[in-house]
């Protein structure tokens, strides 16, 4: 009988079969993200990703002059981001660091924390990351969360797979009084494959700020 792998392993293996397969591929930002950074009023500087794979996402934001920590479980992922900051000349505002999300994580504080498509076959405490990574962020900081709320046919994840309305994340992930919800909501966009196929598919975008941290103290007069 086949052992379930963990999830470090799961991943390791995914990122070892598409560096292998995909290294000459061009990377480009989530629409989401870019979409929400134009949109919606929010404060530049430090960023951190959870999770953060090929890094799409960290090149962009980096590019776009953010100071970016991209945290992710799988070294081979880590190590190939890290080369490809040298190679871009972005090695002084792209970290890509190795984090288990689950027992550890950077300890700086940030403006923007960013999760996209956080999700993985093995719980994670999911929740509980997103909970106390927003310790990391002061007044004013924000969080987004882009979730899937439908896969792509190429996508590792089961089609049958059913995800949360946003409403329902951003109540499990149960952030204290400091923060409010800025967007809950859907949003279609059009996914490219490996293979440069194309898919229409739908995210939940849970977006929150940081309105006060004096929520403990409150608590207590
Ligand atoms: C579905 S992929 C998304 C990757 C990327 N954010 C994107 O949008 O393409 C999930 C990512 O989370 C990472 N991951 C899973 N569990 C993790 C953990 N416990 N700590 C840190 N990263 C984790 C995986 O290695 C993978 O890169």
């Amino acid at each position: 009988m086949n052992a379930t792998p963990s999830n470090e392993a799961f991943w390791e293996n995914h990122y070892a079969r598409t560096v292998s397969s995909s290294s000459s591929a061009p990377l480009r930002p989530n629409d989401a993200l870019v979409h929400l950074l134009a949109t919606l009023d929010i404060r530049r500087g430090r960023a951190l990703e959870l999770g953060a794979g090929s890094g799409g996402d960290a090149v962009w934001l980096a590019e776009q002059g953010w100071q970016v920590t991209a945290a992710d479980i799988s070294a081979t992922a880590i190590a190939q981001l890290g080369e490809l900051a040298n190679a871009l000349g972005l090695s002084s505002n792209l970290h890509a660091v190795r984090h288990d999300l689950a027992r550890s994580m950077p300890s700086a504080s940030f403006d923007l924390v960013y999760a996209c498509y956080l999700h993985t076959p093995v719980d994670i405490g999911r929740p509980g990351i997103l909970r106390r990574v927003s310790d990391l962020m002061g007044v004013g900081g924000t969080l987004i969360v882009v979730d899937h709320a439908s896969t792509a046919p190429w996508s590792w994840a089961h089609p049958d797979t059913r995800y949360p309305a946003p409403e329902q994340t951003y109540a499990t992930i149960g952030l204290s009084d400091d923060w409010e919800p800025l967007l809950l909501t859907a949003r279609e966009r059009v996914a490219t494959g490996p293979n440069g196929q194309t898919a229409t598919v739908t995210d939940n975008l849970i977006v929150a700020r940081r309105i006060d941290d004096a929520y403990a103290g409150r608590a207590t007069v």
